[in-house]
């Protein structure tokens, strides 16, 4: 195993920051990737202790709840898309609407919407999925008990770990979230802090396999603190949530098996769509973030989000058309509808951003020495979620709620905007944008888990970095560490990060694209198969670092 660091690249426009990145680390008997160093060091304790890919992402994710979390917690949902020696398989643990959603609760009286309302505060919170999510995850694919897989998050929570850069400056952002803390003080960089409700509750999630968080003393304390802050969550909500199992989402390129997310999410059908209209074309020739290229993923992924915006949402209350998105007579309409030289106003795509200061997201990705490959996003939704936190719990509540369209048309923290198919319905999952995804060779073997963080631009960064190993051959720390490019269709903004050159930039305005320029906030981790080797690598924009047994 080996690690280096090393200078990447400026960080900011505004002229800031040169990061220190870790260069990928190495390993032979599998590999971790995360979103915080300490998260990524307890799921290779797990795989050095022999537990499987499996038990070591719920390790990992519990850890992160803990020391990332304005980004995660068990107060939250995810999905986890597994692959090994039994198959292919999905699990869906996103939150649902409470009972006592309805369509119209973000909306005064004369039907506008009350802003920050399915953002901050108890009617943003949705029913949890994580805590009956990750036992079931590890209870049917991991081979160790709750207790063994929790160890490591319960000792960073009790014995305390040491305040890294992204953590505080979330905090400085938003300084209620100390009460999360032991201290209830704004700590400074390197300060030891401790959680010690969280390491109670997270051993009564472990000696329960998670049932403590739906039913008794914890789960009231949830309800009481949602409900004391205008929220609808009861313990009937909680106690009738339960995960569901789906089909793997599964498309081709350029001779890779794609192993993604279905529905609830989008991310695995907008990954599908742009990667297929890309696959006409030759990026090796047009040359990495080239303007042809920055176009043509730009036109890529304005037809994509566009049909994301008019057709999906939770596939168990709308018919979603994943098939037809993907259909090669509609990729085929996709490329002859993108012009080289020239991008058209949005009503020219399928079917309306302003972004926060950064997502409540994190994903996580594992492959074990047996070739066991998990890729697991879990989501509180933006920065500290809700901010409702559980008193005596210390658990952190999301505000999955605002993935809801709260009205056709307005955009909601991301600047997504949706239609009814993603409409607020009791019971019904908020359309998501997570991406974890696995790719396998022409072979059938595991080359790759990734995934990533960000809102919106999980799908185009997990693509962009999926494409630049692919498609270029860059090794992983280039890959997520190159500028990257969003355009989500509305609004009509090609969002570029420093280091697209100013002759790039030129050849894409004369095309007819507003170009913003700023440094993401999206987060890609993944780990590649490499000659029996196992590298993995860490997005600097998010300060993450892998770890091997
Ligand atoms: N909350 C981020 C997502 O699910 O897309």
């Amino acid at each position: 195993m080996k690690s280096h660091a090393r200078a990447l690249f400026v960080l900011s426009s505004l002229g800031l920051l040169l990061a220190i990145a870790p260069a990928p680390m190495e390993g032979q008997e599998g590999m971790v990737s995360s979103d915080h160093r300490l998260a990524s060091q307890a799921g290779a304790e797990i795989l050095a202790q022999g537990g499987n890919a499996v038990d070591a992402a719920v390790a990992t994710a519990l850890a992160c709840g803990v020391v990332q979390p304005a980004g995660s917690g068990l107060g939250g949902g995810g999905f986890a898309v597994v692959h090994g020696e039994k198959g292919s398989s999905v699990l869906d643990f996103r939150e649902i609407a409470p009972k006592g959603a309805s369509a119209d609760m973000y909306l005064d009286a004369d039907g506008q919407v009350v802003p920050k309302l399915s953002q901050d505060g108890g009617l943003a919170v949705g029913v949890p999925g994580e805590g009956r999510g990750l036992a079931q995850l590890l209870a049917e694919q991991g081979t160790m008990t709750p207790k063994q897989v929790a160890r490591p998050a319960v000792r960073l929570a009790k014995g305390g770990f040491d305040i890294e850069h992204h953590l505080l400056k979330a905090l400085g952002a938003k300084p209620a979230m100390v009460a999360l803390l032991d201290s209830g003080q704004m700590p400074g960089l390197g300060d030891t802090v401790r959680r010690t409700k969280l390491s109670r509750t997270l051993n009564k999630w472990a000696s329960s396999a998670g049932e403590a968080l739906y039913t008794g003393a914890i789960a009231q304390d949830v309800v009481d603190s949602v409900q004391a802050q205008g929220g609808v969550l009861t313990m009937e909500d909680l106690a009738d949530y339960q995960p569901v199992s789906r089909e793997v989402l599964v498309g081709q390129y350029r001779g890779y098996t794609i192993l993604t997310m279905p529905p609830p999410s989008s991310g695995g059908a907008v990954l599908l769509q742009v990667l297929s209209v890309m696959e006409g074309f030759d990026l090796m020739a047009m040359g990495h973030n080239s303007s042809e290229h920055l176009h043509l993923l730009a036109e890529g992924m304005q037809h994509a989000y566009a049909d994301r915006a008019q057709f999906m949402g939770d596939p168990d209350f709308v018919d979603v058309p994943v098939d037809r998105m993907l259909d090669e007579a509609r990729i085929q309409e996709i490329q002859s509808q993108i012009w080289p030289m020239r991008t058209f106003e949005s009503g020219y795509y399928g079917s309306p951003v302003t972004i926060p200061e950064d997502s409540g997201t994190q994903h996580i990705a594992v492959i074990d020495a047996s070739g066991q490959a998990v890729a697991l996003t879990t989501t509180i939704n933006t920065s500290f979620g809700s901010k409702v936190i559980a008193k005596k719990s210390g658990l952190l509540l999301n505000n999955e709620m605002d993935d809801f369209v709260a009205l056709p048309g307005v955009p909601n923290a991301y600047g997504l905007v949706g239609k009814e198919s993603n409409a607020v319905a009791p019971g019904k999952k908020p359309l998501s944008s997570m991406t974890p995804t696995i790719v396998l060779d022409p072979q059938g073997q595991v080359v790759m888990a990734i995934g990533a963080s960000g809102g919106p631009l999980i799908i185009s960064s997990t693509l962009q970095v999926l494409s630049n190993v692919i498609d270029f051959g860059m090794d992983p720390e280039e890959a997520v560490s190159a500028p990257r490019m969003h355009h989500q269709w509305m609004p009509e903004v090609l969002s570029i990060e420093p280091g697209i050159s100013r002759d790039v930039q030129q050849n894409l305005s004369a095309r007819g694209h507003e170009l913003k320029e700023w440094t993401f906030f999206s987060s890609v981790q993944l780990v590649v198969v490499e000659e029996g080797l196992f590298v993995g690598a860490a997005d600097p924009r998010k300060g993450g670092q892998p770890a091997t047994p």
